[in-house]
């Protein structure tokens, strides 16, 4: 059998950290009030970083791709697929892939971005893993890569406290042994207008509202069961139990769902991978962050057995299972 497996993790966050006392300063420039208390409280994020207005998602997805490569022990011309996922694009088009993949100095294999905002890495992985088994490609870079500090709203401030940019990237290759377990996505466009940036490019110009809107509120209320419900049936899909998962690394959108959906899973908080705190939600690059990040701070051992599971924009969801 055919199965895919990730050889090498590596991340990227652009350097400019602003804390919650930096950003409420910021804002209070502006008559917009809030606390670095408010903020911790709320969601569990301490800090974020922003990118400089000229970089792009894609700047910050090659250096994670090359940090992840050299985890790999791959140079760039072994890659032959790239998959990004982003909702923060360089351009409307090419894809992100696309001009990724020119940075990395590489040209020729397939490449593409998917779409579907905070649940985009788990949506990518299930790709590049779909197109590994079946013989399409044999290493695969798969990367996460936002700016959403783009797209936010700094007078609304139930919005702009809760996001930052950053990049993550995982090397995987076709391997005898899993690998990636099983996947499970749902998507429910219904709900498209509780999290969304509503404007289009049309005519030359941006119609309609180019920022983030989101209903907090009803975000949170579908996010723990929805991603309860896809964990629970990637682990049967698998074969595999609660008690099998070494670490549980959700989208980083806030520390109370986390909190929720480990609990719902009866998972000791140990088991829980948290960077909400330094990195905010950054959206589809949180989940190959938080890996990256425990992968090198020696938390995720090799043979781990790992549950990633993301919700976002769409409504969009969805969870996989692998052995690291
Ligand atoms: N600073 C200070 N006060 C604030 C702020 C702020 N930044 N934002 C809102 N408030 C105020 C509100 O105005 C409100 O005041 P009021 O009671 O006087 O009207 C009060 O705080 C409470 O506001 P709520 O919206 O009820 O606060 P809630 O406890 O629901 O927390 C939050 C808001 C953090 C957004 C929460 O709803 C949440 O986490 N939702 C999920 C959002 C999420 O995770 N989205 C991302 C998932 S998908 C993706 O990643 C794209």
């Amino acid at each position: 059998s055919r199965y895919s497996r990730i050889t090498g993790t590596g991340s990227y966050l652009p350097p400019r950290r602003v804390t919650n006392a930096d950003l409420a300063a910021e804002l209070a420039a502006n008559g917009i009030e809030t606390s670095d208390q408010w903020i911790i409280e709320r969601t569990g994020i301490r800090a974020r970083h922003f990118a400089a207005p000229e970089v792009t998602s894609s700047d910050l997805g090659v250096q994670a791709a090359r940090h992840a490569l050299e985890a790999a022990g791959r140079k760039a011309s072994d890659i032959d697929l790239i998959v990004v996922a982003t909702s923060t694009p360089d351009m409307v088009f090419p894809s992100a892939a696309c001009i990724l993949q020119n940075k990395l100095g590489i040209a020729g294999c397939a490449a593409f971005d998917v779409q579907a905002v905070c649940s985009g890495f788990v949506y990518a992985l299930t790709v590049a893993d779909a197109m590994i088994r079946t013989g399409s490609a044999s290493k695969a870079l798969v990367i996460g890569a936002e700016v959403f500090s783009r797209i936010l709203d700094f007078k609304d401030r139930t919005t702009c406290v809760l996001f930052g940019d950053g990049a993550g990237a995982v090397v995987l290759e076709a391997s005898e042994t899993p690998g990636i377990l099983a996947s499970d996505l749902h998507a429910d466009g219904k709900h498209v207008g509780i999290l969304c940036v509503p404007g289009h490019v049309s005519g030359g110009q941006v119609l309609g509202d180019p920022l983030l809107k989101m209903d907090g509120q009803a975000v949170f209320k579908l996010a723990v069961g929805v991603l309860e419900q896809a964990a629970r049936t990637t682990l049967a899909k698998a074969g595999r139990t609660e008690a099998d998962i070494d670490w549980l690394i959700p989208h980083q959108a806030n520390i109370r769902i986390m909190q929720g959906t480990a609990k719902k899973l009866k998972l000791p908080l140990d088991k829980l991978v948290v960077t909400v705190d330094e990195h905010g939600n950054t959206s589809a690059a949180s989940i190959p962050l938080a890996l990256d990040v425990a992968v090198r701070s020696g938390k995720v051992k090799q043979g781990d057995t790992l549950m990633l599971e993301g919700v976002g924009g769409g409504f969009t969801w969805g969870a996989v299972l692998l052995d690291f």
